[in-house]
């Protein structure tokens, strides 16, 4: 009898590891989901005073925001997108985005004013995008006259420190490449870049009007440097093999 090939054992061991992995992304995304308010130990980033300013910031589970809040973050977002919408393949439906905006895991960042009036929102939510745990943000909607004031920078800087302090991998969101203005600001100023799955990344899908992108969190860039890591002994490794024993490994 020969020796059994240890292809299979190597297959196996891969899946018990990835299936692993994978129960630590929805553990982690469970553990997120059940943080009451992810601003908690983030007090200097709520208050916003700058640039003639003068705003305070909430982290709010939609459950929790007042129905008529909810429907001013629809209306602003209808004023600022729906023409960017009807110019995609999606177009804009009402119900669609009500329904996407009030997804039981939906969670807010609320800005108002001094008078109690909100004039910004970003809407986020903990899940798993392509078997990794990701901080999603559907939506950064400001009111005109509170933009380039460094508001929607600050507003992202604060989904990062989130994403960073419950280790979620990325933090990612679709934008359209015709808001060019949205584009710019979350690839120039936010340093965001075109995610892996988003079509935009495959050589046959030229003809989608939105990109995915995505920012590697400190634990996104452990991960990323860990895989890189792997990648290059394995290659090593098969140089070596190869070049002592003949096997391709
Ligand atoms: C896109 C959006 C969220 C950006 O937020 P914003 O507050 O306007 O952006 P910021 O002011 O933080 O940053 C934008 C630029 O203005 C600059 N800026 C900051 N403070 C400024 C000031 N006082 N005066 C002039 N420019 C300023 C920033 O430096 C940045 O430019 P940069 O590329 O040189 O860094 C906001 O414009 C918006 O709500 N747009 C409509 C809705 C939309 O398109 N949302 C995105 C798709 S979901």
């Amino acid at each position: 009898m020969g020796r059994k090939s240890n292809k299979g054992k190597e297959k196996k061991l891969k899946r018990k590891e990835e299936n692993a992995k994978l129960a630590q992304s929805y553990a982690k995304v469970e553990a997120a989901n059940k943080i009451e308010n992810p601003m908690e130990s983030l007090a200097a980033f709520k208050q916003y005073e700058r640039n003639g300013l003068n705003l305070t910031i909430d982290c709010e589970r939609v459950s929790n925001i007042d129905p008529s809040l909810i429907d001013w973050a629809f209306q602003l977002t209808k004023t600022n997108m729906e023409t960017l919408y009807e110019q995609s393949e999606w177009g804009w439906k009402d119900k669609e985005k009500k329904d996407e905006m009030t997804e039981e895991k939906a969670r807010y960042l609320i800005v108002k004013d001094q008078d109690g009036k909100p004039v910004g929102f970003v809407h986020f939510q903990f899940d798993i995008e392509c078997e990794e745990e990701v901080l999603y943000c559907y939506e950064i909607q400001l009111e005109s006259q509170y933009r380039n004031k460094g508001l929607g920078k600050f507003l992202m800087q604060i989904l990062e420190l989130i994403a960073n302090k419950t280790e979620m991998m990325k933090v990612m969101l679709t934008a359209f490449k015709h808001n060019h203005d949205g584009y710019d600001f979350f690839t120039k100023t936010m340093k965001f870049e075109v995610d892996l799955i988003s079509p935009e990344a495959s050589l046959y899908e030229e003809s989608y009007t939105y990109v995915i992108l995505s920012k590697l969190t400190r634990a996104g860039k452990r991960a990323a440097a860990l895989a890189e890591a792997a990648e290059h002994t394995l290659e090593h490794n098969g140089r070596c093999m190869s070049s002592n024993c003949g096997h391709a490994c």
